[in-house]
């Protein structure tokens, strides 16, 4: 049959694909992301190996083994722990984030403790090796088994990994990446795609690990890693303001170890370092003894964190007041001012209100209502929230403070800080459990009156 050529419109960001044009995607809601893409059938092989058929023939589960997968240590507590362990040997691992958040820096940085013992081919798309030796030496990184190759055409990439046979091999980016057989341009959604899964069967079946780079972009021209999602076997994202210091990286998909764990580092004059301790470095410079601040702990996946909410009210010079927020919800904060309005008598309706949550976080759990509102009247009224207090709990429609989970964990993390006082849900109070040598007093509110009584 002859190559029929056709053209489809495929979205960037989520990869769904429509015969028609659409301004916003039917599949994620996006507007002007539906690009043209030229499909023809691919001619020629694939440079992957071909495979014995043997994964073919079903095999009752009682007799296949599961020894344990075996996993290399990338010298980075925080990386490792997001990984779940390490790099699973033979697994694709995809790693998302802005432009210039740290992702080139990161994979550089690991090769210094990976090179002691394994050869890495490290592939890049976007940089000259001049560059990239720069960078190098500027992070200290110098070891004889590190093989850099800057190439885009992706099958010479391929039959570069079958005949050096590296131990691990890190592609930088995918979007630079280019498969000569089609027609569309690097870094749309179909070169993408395709070139990810040479990868994959080329790494799969050498059983070498592979981390993939893929920039996050929102105007649409390129793909964004999100279209990667379903092919690869760990998804990381590195998520951070460019212009604060620290960078979280957090798991959304993992084949081989649990979503919920984070990491955190910070980008220094060399490279990124771990933090340890995100809680201490995010209260770091508090201001004390100040209305209009109030001290909350969210959980970043399964583990707690301090993060100090700023809350200013003022009177409004415009006609209609300003509400502004950064760091949380928009809408969220909206509905908080209702509910201190209606159910509380405190009145906003003729003043600005700005919330802020400091460092740059993005909190979206509803546990950190209650340091928001705190925040909120503590300006308000300019009423002190003691430094030594913290807040957490849910607020609903009628001013009730209702039950958040992982109390204890959270109350834990505060006692640690050495924070003296906790404000949190009434309902909580049961099978509240902290360690014995902590010294940390906890108030069980049932309103928000409560809990700006208990300041
Ligand atoms: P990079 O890893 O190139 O970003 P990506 O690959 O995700 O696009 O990071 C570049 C940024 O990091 C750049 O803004 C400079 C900064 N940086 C430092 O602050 N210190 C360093 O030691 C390095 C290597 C980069
Ligand atoms: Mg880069």
């Amino acid at each position: 049959m002859a190559d029929k050529v056709k053209s489809m419109y495929v979205c960037t960001q989520c990869g769904h694909e429509s015969a028609k044009w659409f301004g916003k995607c039917p599949g994620c809601g996006e507007w002007n992301t539906m690009t043209e893409e030229i499909r023809e059938a691919i001619r020629g092989k694939l440079s992957a190996p071909a495979k014995t058929r043997a994964s073919a023939v079903p095999v009752p589960i009682t007799e296949i083994t599961t020894e344990d997968e075996e996993r290399y240590h990338t010298g980075s507590g925080e990386l490792d722990r997001v990984l779940g362990g390490g790099i699973v040997k033979g697994s694709l691992v995809l790693l998302g984030g802005d432009p210039g958040i740290g992702k080139s820096t990161i994979l550089l940085q690991i090769c210094a403790n990976l090179g002691k013992q394994l050869k890495i081919l490290y592939i890049s798309g976007e940089e000259s090796k001049r560059q990239i030796k720069l960078r190098a030496s500027r992070l200290g990184v110098n070891c004889e088994s590190l093989y850099v190759m800057t190439e885009t055409d992706v099958e010479i990439v391929a039959n570069q990994i079958q005949t050096e046979k590296p131990d691990m091999v890190m592609v930088d980016s995918i979007q630079t990446m280019n498969f000569k057989e089609l027609s569309s341009s690097p870094g749309s959604v179909t070169q993408v795609r395709e070139c990810t899964n040479i990868l994959l069967r080329t790494s799969k079946s050498l059983d070498i690990p592979c981390i993939i780079v893929g920039h996050v972009n929102k105007d649409g021209a390129i793909a964004g890693p999100k279209v990667l999602e379903h092919i690869v076997d760990a998804v990381l994202y590195f998520e951070g303001d460019k212009q604060m210091s620290y960078r979280i990286l957090r798991a959304v998909k993992n084949r081989y170890g649990s979503t919920n764990e984070i990491g955190v580092f910070q980008m220094g004059d060399c490279g990124l370092t771990e933090v340890e301790n995100p809680s201490l470095m995010l209260l770091s410079g508090r201001p004390k003894n100040v209305s209009g601040t109030c001290v909350a702990c969210p959980m970043e996946g399964s583990r707690p964190i301090l993060a100090e909410i700023q809350g200013l009210v003022t009177n409004s010079g415009y006609g209609n007041a300003r509400r502004m927020s950064t760091g949380f919800d928009y809408n969220r904060m909206s509905m908080l001012l209702a509910v201190l309005e209606k159910r509380c008598g405190y009145y906003f309706s003729s003043l600005d209100a700005y919330v802020n949550v400091v460092g740059g976080l993005r909190l979206d759990e509803p546990a950190t209502d209650l340091a928001v509102a705190l925040a909120l009247v503590s300006s308000l009224k300019d009423i002190v929230v003691p430094e030594d207090v913290l807040a957490f709990g849910e607020i609903g429609l009628t001013g009730e403070i209702r039950a958040v989970n992982r109390a204890s964990q959270r109350v834990t993390e505060a006692a640690r800080l050495g924070f003296t006082k906790c404000i949190m849900p009434y309902h909580n109070l049961k099978g509240l459990t902290i360690p014995e040598d902590l010294d940390i007093s906890v108030i069980g509110v049932r309103t928000i009156r409560d809990a700006v009584a208990a300041l």
